[in-house]
């Protein structure tokens, strides 16, 4: 078995959160992430769902180290990343590389294209000034702007032209891991079918690994391998994306399956279609000897393999 590109080993972070106003103001623990373990195999797209507030963000910026883990452990291609410090961070960020929702606000003002393009190279050593930008304006065309896009800045820019310039400096460095967190939500339709497949061919010419990260189901089933669903900071579910939209077993993958897409597309939110309650009552109940690993009975649920490289949070029973 090759190495993954990217493998997450039980990652939580807590947060303290203010509970009590007052003079002396008093925190509670907030379990953001609370023990997710989810891994990528190289060259293939892993998508992360699950309705707002469930950790997804929070896992992806761990993976990338942006967010220090409160415990658990992180590999990039077999190397444990998880306690480096900031220099021993500097050659793994060329290795992974993220694409915000909202890369606007990443992209400086007051550069131009080329240089925001470049500047990853410059901040790694790679090549000469000149080399940089050459590399640059080539990369803008391969992420379908013109080289006379080069000399503009981000203001100039349609949404989708600056997802695609974001997408360029993500890529220049040739990473083998990209974070795309909700990467074509605040795209209109067509435009947002336009920079999926431009990731999509990305990918396949870069051997690329990706956590896409969306709210968009029908975008995640039509380019990922694999699903992996959050609920409340942990994972209930995953499978191969066939499975996942056949045969879901969690009544949260469920759930979120028939939930029906918000009227306005800028709505982020997927409606709350459940209770707690009422998932914690659906929760699948297996019997150890039903199942194709062992797994020792429990009160509370536990991800067990219940199919090839299927996953579900299931209460064991004896
Ligand atoms: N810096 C922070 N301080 C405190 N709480 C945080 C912080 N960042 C995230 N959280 C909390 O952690 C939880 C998970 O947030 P996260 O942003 O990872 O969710 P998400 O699944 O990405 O949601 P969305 O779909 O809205 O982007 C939420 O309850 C959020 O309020
Ligand atoms: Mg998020």
């Amino acid at each position: 078995m090759t190495v993954p590109a990217l493998e997450l080993r039980n990652v939580s972070k807590d947060y303290l959160i203010k509970a009590g106003g007052g003079l002396i103001p008093s925190y509670r623990r907030h379990a953001a992430v609370a023990g997710v373990s989810l891994t990528i195999a190289r060259n293939s797209i892993v998508g992360l769902v699950g309705e707002s507030g469930s950790g997804k963000t929070t896992t992806g910026m761990m993976a990338l180290r942006l967010v220090k883990p409160t415990s658990g452990r992180i590999l990039v291609n077999g190397v444990d990343i998880s306690q480096l410090d900031h220099k021993g961070l500097k050659p793994v960020r060329r290795q992974m590389q993220v694409v915000f929702q909202d890369s606007y606000s990443a992209l400086d003002p007051m550069m131009t294209l080329a240089q925001i393009v470049a500047e990853p190279l410059d901040i790694h050593g790679v090549g000469s000034p000149r080399e940089q930008t050459d590399e640059a304006l080539s990369w803008l065309e391969r992420v379908g702007l013109d080289r006379s896009y080069g000399g503009r800045y981000p203001h100039e820019l349609s949404g989708g032209q600056r997802q695609r310039v974001a997408i360029a400096r993500a890529l220049i460095l040739k990473p083998t891991v990209l974070i795309a967190d909700e990467p074509t939500s605040a795209l209109d339709v067509s435009v947002k079918a336009q920079i999926i497949n431009l990731l999509q061919d990305l990918q396949e010419e870069m051997d690329l690994s990706i956590l896409f990260i969306s709210h968009d189901l029908s975008v995640v089933r039509s380019l990922t391998d694999r699903v992996v669903v959050m609920y409340r900071g942990q994972v209930v579910e995953e499978a191969e994306t066939e499975a996942i939209f056949s045969d879901a077993r969690h009544p949260y993958t469920r759930a979120l399956l028939d939930a029906i897409p918000a009227a306005n597309p800028r709505d982020r939110r997927v409606r709350r279609f459940l209770s707690v309650e009422e998932i914690e009552a659906a929760t699948p109940r297996l019997a150890r000897s039903e199942l194709p690993e062992a797994a020792e009975p429990s009160q509370t649920p536990q991800l067990v393999s219940i199919g090839p490289g299927h996953r579900v949070a299931a209460i064991v029973t004896p």
